[in-house]
């Protein structure tokens, strides 16, 4: 078994713990042992959460990082660019990415592999020839197109529709249940508002909102 941390006790953290439960309850033995969740400024709602499902809590990144032990770290924060500074962190510090954690439940189609840190939710549908980085979040039933790629720290969040031939670049979010049609690129670190629906190229840094998304 290998040993995991989950940096991040709001509720994605909790909902990455739900996706290691699943990939562990489904193979004919463990693969992820959980060692904790590392969390600066935990709320005490999260910190009881978490005592209730009978995980640990470790302290914050410097706590763990301290301690010198080795495990690998999955950044479950929605915020593309926390994920991004989390994640410089660990690495300087010699941690390993945890492999690609993907629900049971999705479906992958062919040559679409999900990079190391990835998160990918119960319900979510990747179809064929899909490239995804590093530190990806797929949150419950996203659906991502055929020939889409998705640069690391992407987000996309629960019910958005990627259409095919998309290019998501680093960092780019989607709020839940948006669209982004066909072919168009989401620059680096934009955010799509909930509902919204993408019909043009998105500028990099830039916050769309509505249908069309402005
Ligand atoms: C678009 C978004 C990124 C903007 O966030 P923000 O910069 O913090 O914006 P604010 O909440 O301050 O809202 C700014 C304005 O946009 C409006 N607005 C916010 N989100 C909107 C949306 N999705 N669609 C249309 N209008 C929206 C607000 O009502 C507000 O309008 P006002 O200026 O007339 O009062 C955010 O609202 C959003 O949709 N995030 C995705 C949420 C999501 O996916 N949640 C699921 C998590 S699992």
């Amino acid at each position: 078994m290998e040993d995991l941390v989950v940096i991040g006790a709001g509720g994605f953290g909790r909902e990455t713990l739900d996706v290691v439960d699943a990939i562990n309850s489904s193979a004919d033995k463990p693969t992820y042992s959980v060692v904790g969740v590392i969390d600066p400024m935990p709320g005490p709602e999260n910190l009881r959460r978490l005592r209730a499902r009978g995980v640990d809590y470790l302290g914050s990144d410097d706590d763990w990082l301290a301690t010198g032990k080795l495990a690998r770290y999955v950044v479950a924060i929605g915020n593309p660019r926390i994920r991004l500074r989390i994640d410089t962190k660990y690495q300087a510090a010699g941690h390993l990415r945890v492999w690609p954690l993907v629900h049971p439940s999705a479906g992958i189609g062919s040559s679409a592999l999900p990079g190391d840190g990835s998160v990918i939710c119960a319900g979510v549908q990747v179809s064929t020839n899909v490239s995804m980085g590093l530190h990806v979040q797929l949150n419950p039933n996203s659906t991502i197109g055929h020939d889409s790629v998705l640069d690391d720290f992407v987000s996309v969040n629960p019910g958005a529709i990627i259409s095919g031939g998309v290019h998501l670049m680093e960092g780019a979010f989607v709020g839940a249940g948006a669209v982004v049609l066909e072919a168009l690129t989401v620059g680096s670190y934009a955010r799509v508002g909930a509902s919204a629906c993408v019909v043009r190229d998105v500028s990099s840094g830039v916050t769309v909102k509505g249908v069309p998304a402005l």
